[in-house]
């Protein structure tokens, strides 16, 4: 049964940034941009990098690895040398709070 978790207030990261959660041991970065957010998998699909680290450009975070590309929408995978994507979460507001769906229970 999916779970919705709190994890911040929506004021607690400004556009652009981001901040990386623990989601029932997985690590899960959400990025705000233009007030919303996007949750995926802290670990890149190539070979474990912490994707949070890079560099955020036209809506893809870029790997500091090895420059692996992903959409934060989706988590699906837009530049090699990773060659799949990674994990994505719903995410929605609640009283000023960002949540976000644990689907993988
Ligand atoms: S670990 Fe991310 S591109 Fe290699």
């Amino acid at each position: 049964m999916p779970r919705w978790i709190s994890v911040f207030s929506v004021d607690d990261v400004e556009n652009g940034q981001h901040r990386v959660v623990d989601i029932d041991d997985t690590e899960v970065v959400i990025f705000k941009v233009d007030n919303d957010f996007f949750a995926i998998e802290n670990v890149c699909s190539h070979d474990g990098g912490e994707i949070a680290s890079g560099v955020l450009e036209n809506g893809e975070i870029i790997c500091p690895r090895h420059g692996a590309r992903f959409c934060i929408k989706t988590g699906d995978v837009k530049s090699p040398p990773a060659y799949e994507g990674v994990e994505s979460y719903a995410v929605r507001i609640e009283n000023n709070i960002v949540q976000i769906q644990n689907h993988l229970d």
